[in-house]
């Protein structure tokens, strides 16, 4: 298939690529983009190491075609969260409360938690877990994410 070029507004930035019409997403931002905070687990839209916002909806960007998120979307990165020196409450949080051992599923949950307070502030932990069911953790970390996230609901 022939090569396509297209803008795409990434973390607040405007940034021009080259690529197929349904290339998936994630590997423009990694390839393409440099943005490799953004991980490849199962390709298939199950795990969640992909997750993106866009339009501040939680995307598997492995599922959508660079083409869809072309079209003047606003697409948010882990990269787009925060910075080494200016860390979201979140990722403060995860740090705190270890939400982590390898780290590989810790951007896709930081996009959906980060979603999820965008919307609910105040989730219970109910609706925390349900939030967050669909991000796996090879590592376990569940507990520990749950209870990250409500750290920052309650320093709120
Ligand atoms: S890599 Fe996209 S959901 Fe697993
Ligand atoms: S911390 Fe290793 S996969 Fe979640």
């Amino acid at each position: 298939m022939a090569k396509k070029n297209f803008t795409l507004n990434v973390n607040g930035k405007v940034r021009q690529v080259t690529a197929e019409l349904d290339e998936p997403l994630l590997w423009v931002l990694r390839d393409n983009l440099g943005l490799t905070g953004t991980k490849f687990g199962c390709g298939s839209g199950e795990c969640g190491a992909c997750s993106v916002l866009i339009d501040g909806e939680v995307r598997r960007s492995c599922r959508v075609p660079v083409a869809y998120a072309a079209l003047g979307r606003e697409i948010t990165t882990i990269e787009g969260l925060g910075t080494t020196g200016n860390l979201s409450p979140l990722q403060k949080a995860f740090i705190d409360h270890t939400a982590f051992c390898c780290g590989f599923c810790t951007p896709g949950m930081l996009i959906t938690a980060t979603a999820l307070l965008a919307k609910n502030p105040y989730p219970s932990r109910e609706e925390i877990i349900t939030a967050m069911d669909n991000n796996l953790c090879r590592c376990g970390s569940y507990l520990n994410v749950i209870e990250a996230i409500e750290a920052v609901i309650k320093a709120t």
